[in-house]
């Protein structure tokens, strides 16, 4: 069932579990997330990436849209990472539950500029927005201290910012990062307590590839109620999609499809057991 990304983001911060927001690509990715999520009577948010958007076009969103109405479990669907505002439109005019107005690479006054602008433009289709706050690396290679804490949100601005914009949810940095983590991820979960603290809307943990399960319960029990999961999920695909080619005697196309489904599943399936969302789809 297609609902608000809003109504479910909120519904984690109450209950106090997070909700999985899966990068989808492919035919192959939505159906995973979606068996997952039901098989674990779990809500879930199907996520499209502008660049998955540039190749799929809005077929893309359809296909998550009709596939989250004909699911047994509450799915909303959201655009990651957007720095377009045509991009945006384009996006709510093909039906997306929710976007992600990205003005973290800006500084605080033009990052909330956008993203007020973002704000108006999609409240007035009664969708929702997440904003970023801080800079996400894509690796925290040869980052000094000081470089890095520069890069994470403050609580005090985080507070400032969810009031002035008018976000429904603000993803936060805390030392996490997109990708593979090179080094151990140490997260700031100090950090993370103070801005859950300040903050009133749905915090946002994106780089949830690779974080230690420790890690992700103790950010859900501090309040993050989404979580961006891509790396994982992809790489799985991938990895079982090449695998296959290389052994099956004669390939076939929807064969292939069926071992990436089952292969992109186990990790949906993990981390919905970790954000606590499993059973929690009435
Ligand atoms: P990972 O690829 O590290 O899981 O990050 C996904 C993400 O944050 C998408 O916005």
């Amino acid at each position: 069932m297609l609902v608000p990304t809003e109504q479910l983001l909120q519904h984690a911060r109450q209950d106090r579990y997070a909700v999985g927001a899966f990068n989808v690509y492919t035919l192959e990715a939505v159906r995973a997330v979606v068996s997952a999520a039901e098989e674990s009577r779990s809500p879930a948010i199907l996520q499209v990436l502008p660049k998955a958007l540039e190749l799929g076009g809005t077929a893309l969103i359809a296909l998550c849209l009709e596939a989250a109405r004909t699911a047994g479990v509450p799915l909303s669907v959201h655009l990651d990472h957007c720095s377009s505002a045509d991009t945006i439109e384009t996006a709510l005019e093909a039906g997306i539950s929710s976007i992600m107005a990205d003005g973290s690479g800006l500084p605080y006054d033009r990052n909330l500029a956008f993203t007020r602008q973002m704000v108006d433009l999609t409240l007035s289709r009664g969708k929702s927005v997440e904003a970023e706050l801080g800079r996400l690396s894509g690796s925290e290679d040869g980052m000094t201290v000081a470089r890095r804490d520069a890069c994470l949100t403050d609580p005090a601005q985080a507070e400032m910012f969810a009031d002035q914009s008018g976000v429904h949810a603000l993803a936060v940095c805390i030392g996490n990062v997109h990708g593979t983590y090179h080094a151990p991820p140490q997260l700031d979960f100090k950090r993370l307590a103070a801005i859950a603290d300040r903050v009133r809307i749905p915090l946002v943990l994106h780089g949830t590839s690779g974080l230690p399960d420790a890690m992700i319960t103790r950010a859900v029990a501090l309040g993050v109620c989404k979580f961006n999961v891509n790396t994982e999920l992809r790489s799985a695909g991938m990895a079982a999609g090449a695998a296959y080619l290389e052994e099956a005697y004669k390939p076939e196309l929807v064969e292939r499809m069926q071992v990436e489904v089952n292969a992109m599943r186990q990790p949906v399936m993990a981390k919905i057991g970790l954000f606590g969302s499993a059973g929690k789809a009435s």
